[in-house]
């Protein structure tokens, strides 16, 4: 594929070497599907095909997928639903569902600074992986050649320490998080600049809620990045990619926070601005184990013609494709059945079951900031918040891991310590999450008998 298309796009010139050369060839996933639509014998696949009836009594005169017979009791679907590899990039269905998923959440968007936000025909059809966990993979080596710089937060959540730099090599180039008790907006801008005149592009991660804080910007906020993003890009020519990592996308839980992701403001900011959409199954849809992800592109409106966006959508899909083929091959095929059964009974139905337990988090959280509150003492200060699953508290002088521990072995209560001198931080991570809501108030007063313990 010579990816014409895609070169006239500003996306080409902000890849890495390897996305500039990675593709999926005509390979066997390629033969497998025509073969599947022209063939009268289909000997492509390395799967072991055959009638149901010649594994089975009373079995189905169906070729599939042989599987294990036992398998049946335990999944209720069809096994034509699990046992066969997905396609590469996921299945058609699951795929046009999560695109459809993602227009949805813009169309009934909550608190964005543009109101509601309809993505119809501006982004990639999802490509899906397995898991955010692996899209940050994916997309980081696919814009950012090793040794190259990108932006977090300070504090972020610590897989990307292991994932950017450990794995992929990158130098995380960090700011405050907040100024305050707002966000560090100057910070980011600071940090754009710096990089933009040693790096021929800028790419930056946004996790909003954010782990380890739970932090939800306020729709000023929300502006106020546009706004600075808008103005870098029309004084640099160097392309901006953002990653939206959407982890814990629809988790806000006040009236004055954001509920909706960045990522719909970013589409059609500016044309030098690539905005990248990482989504999870883990928790949007609570399925954790289900490791289902997807990554999706916002087009600018300038990049394409009408007449260009279908082969720019397909090389882009080839690009994915070879990224995917490459490292994990494909990914799992019952999750992609299952959120297809739940999705196609309409996302209202899903988000109604759904509510229950964002009610649930909702109370922890109230809980967790009341308890804090009620047990306030010098020493320790909760991060601003407003979703998520996590609220982040800062301790003052006593190291964070012997406070954790402290509070595991005499309290019995279990956080997590997150530290970095450099990065002047030093707290624990309350995943009010898994806590009931009866026993918040006793974490809280637990943890400052911690402190009034070891002060
Ligand atoms: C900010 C953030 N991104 C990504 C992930 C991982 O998501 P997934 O389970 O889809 O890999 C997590 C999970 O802890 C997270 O907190």
């Amino acid at each position: 594929m010579e990816f014409a298309t895609l070169k006239r796009t500003p996306v080409f010139k902000a890849l890495s070497s390897l996305g500039k050369r990675i593709y999926q060839p005509n390979g066997i996933f390629y033969w497998t599907g025509r073969a599947k639509k022209e063939a009268e014998i289909n000997a492509t696949i390395g799967t072991a095909v055959g009638f149901e009836s010649d594994i089975i009594e009373g079995g189905r005169e169906k070729l599939l997928t042989y599987y294990l017979p036992e398998l049946k009791q335990y999944i209720n679907l069809p096994p034509e639903k699990f046992a066969s590899y997905a396609p590469i990039a996921g299945l058609p269905t699951f795929r046009d569902l999560w695109e459809k998923w993602i227009i949805y959440k813009g169309k009934n968007a909550i608190n964005l600074p543009s109101g509601t936000i309809d993505v119809s025909g501006k982004i990639t059809k999802p490509a899906i992986c397995n898991g955010i966990t692996n899209s940050i993979f994916l997309i980081s080596r696919f814009f950012l050649n090793p040794g190259e710089k990108i932006i977090c937060p300070n504090k972020r959540w610590g897989n990307y320490n292991s994932v950017l730099h450990q794995h992929n090599e990158l130098k995380i180039e960090t700011f405050q998080f907040f100024k305050g008790d707002q966000l560090n907006i100057k910070g980011i801008l600071k940090l754009m600049q710096q990089i933009s005149e040693v790096q021929d592009k800028i790419v930056l991660i946004l996790n909003f809620p954010n782990n380890p804080t739970g932090y939800c910007p306020t729709k000023t906020e929300i502006q106020d990045i546009l706004n600075l993003l808008k103005e870098f890009c029309s004084s640099s020519e160097k392309p901006v990619i953002i990653f939206c990592d959407d982890a814990y996308e629809g988790y806000s839980y006040s009236d004055t926070r954001v509920g909706t992701s960045i990522f719909y403001e970013l589409i059609d900011l500016h044309p030098n601005l690539i905005p990248i959409k990482l989504d999870g199954a883990s928790k949007e849809f609570l399925m954790y184990g289900g490791r289902t992800g997807a990554i999706t592109l916002g087009i600018h409106s300038s990049w394409l013609s009408s007449s260009e966006k279908e082969k720019f959508l397909e090389e882009w899909e080839n690009k994915m494709q070879g990224m995917i083929r490459s490292t994990i091959s494909n990914s799992n095929h019952f999750c992609q059945e299952v959120l297809i059964e739940i999705m196609s009974e309409g996302f209202k139905k899903m988000q109604e079951s759904r509510n229950k337990i964002y009610e649930i988090l909702k109370k922890r959280y109230f809980a967790s900031i009341n308890a804090f509150d009620k047990y306030k003492t010098d020493g320790i200060t909760m991060d601003p918040a407003g979703g998520g699953f996590f609220v982040f508290l800062n301790i003052d002088k006593i190291r964070a891991d012997k406070f954790a521990d402290h509070l595991l072995q005499k309290y019995k209560v279990g956080t997590f310590p997150v530290m970095s001198e450099e990065e002047k931080i030093n707290g624990i991570r309350v995943a009010f999450c898994s806590i009931p809501l009866e026993k918040i108030e006793e974490t809280f007063r637990r943890i400052k008998q911690t402190l009034s313990d070891l002060s």
